[in-house]
């Protein structure tokens, strides 16, 4: 009996190790330890075995179950552990691979110009409004002293839509808004889009303007000029030049038109700038004291200046966009390429 159990714990231990899967393991487990295993049997025969040595073969027997039992656990141990390698092998992702690349969107050049001049007027102390885009006579003309035979109240530039109310065809109706309603002094900016009964390539019915206002006590067309001088240095760099034109707009004396360098070609002469290296940068002056009384502010207390620069031909130039248009279509082949 005791050679029977040495004889089973040797083949038993043998098997368990040469043992290559988990299948296999289990069958070696059934054959010795299952109902019918081997030992399984032997156990049960214990009580054939003479008084006298039931003790000591009981004693062997449990010890060879034993071995056995810890045999098979450390080698399922071991197969599952391999097992879990070989899944992790197979299931490996490469990582040194080229990607298909991650499709991202983009700010519209619009729009991002339009922030960086947000942000440059914010850090300025500029608060931002938005006044209506549908407005009436009286906004977009009357109050900015534009008189009722001024070519620009034509059907033919503007776009009404009654006799009296029509699409806004610029910002400047935000600066009566401003100084009807708040109390100087205070500076605003109004972004916005303005319409006009143009279209050819360098123009468009949907155009965007910026509307600048500054009303305080004493303020001159020196302090208008440092302000301009800082905006183009922190827009286009500090190398930028400037030139300022007389110009007209009813709504400010003396009115100005100032040109910063072209950035098309940055000032060596280009067909944009004609040869002159600047390019309009935008139109202002001092706010007219007719203007300021219509609003209801104090024209001997109180002055100010105004200014209001188109965005699209700055947009235009500095991505080198040849047609206006490309700005309000929203094909996605021009958009890709303005990331
Ligand atoms: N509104 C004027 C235009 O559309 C620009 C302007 C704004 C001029 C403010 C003076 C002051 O051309």
């Amino acid at each position: 009996m005791k050679e029977k159990l040495q004889e089973i714990q040797n083949k038993g231990v043998k098997e368990i190790s040469s043992a290559t899967d988990l299948k296999v393991l289990d069958e070696i487990r059934v054959k010795y330890l299952g109902k019918a295993g081997e030992l399984t049997q032997i156990l049960r025969g214990m009580k054939d075995v003479p008084p006298e040595e039931r003790r000591v073969v009981g004693i062997l027997a449990n010890s060879v179950r034993e071995k056995m039992e810890i045999a098979l656990s450390e080698k399922l141990a071991e197969l599952e552990n391999a097992k879990l390698l070989a899944d992790m092998e197979k299931e490996k992702i490469d990582i040194t691979e080229p990607s298909t690349g991650i499709k991202r969107g983009a700010l519209h050049p619009l729009t991002r110009f339009n922030n960086k001049f947000i942000d440059l007027c914010v850090e300025m102390g500029f608060t931002v409004i938005q006044t209506p885009e549908i407005e009436t006579d009286y906004y977009n003309f009357e109050a900015l002293n534009v008189p009722k035979n001024h070519p620009a109240r034509d059907m033919q530039d503007s776009l009404y839509i009654t006799d009296s109310i029509l699409m806004r065809t610029h910002t400047s109706p935000a600066q009566v808004h401003a100084m009807e309603t708040l109390k100087p002094p205070f500076k605003i900016v109004c972004p916005g889009r303005v319409y006009r009964n143009d279209d050819d390539s360098s123009h468009s019915p949907i155009f965007n303007q910026f509307e600048a206002l500054v009303i305080d006590e004493n303020v001159s067309l020196k302090d208008f000029m440092i302000m301009v001088k800082e905006m183009a240095v922190r827009l286009y760099g500090k190398d930028v030049k400037m030139r300022v034109r007389p110009a007209f707009f009813p709504f400010t004396e003396p009115s100005i038109e100032i040109d910063a360098t072209c950035q098309m070609c940055q000032g060596k002469g280009c067909s944009l700038c004609k040869g002159t290296g600047f390019s309009e940068f935008f139109g202002g002056g001092i706010v007219n004291p007719r203007i300021l009384e219509m609003s209801g502010v104090d024209s001997k207390k109180y002055s100010g200046f105004a200014f209001g620069p188109g965005i699209d031909r700055s947009v235009m130039v500095t991505n080198k966009i040849p047609n206006i248009k490309y700005l309000f279509r929203n094909d996605m082949r021009f958009l890709k390429q303005m990331r």
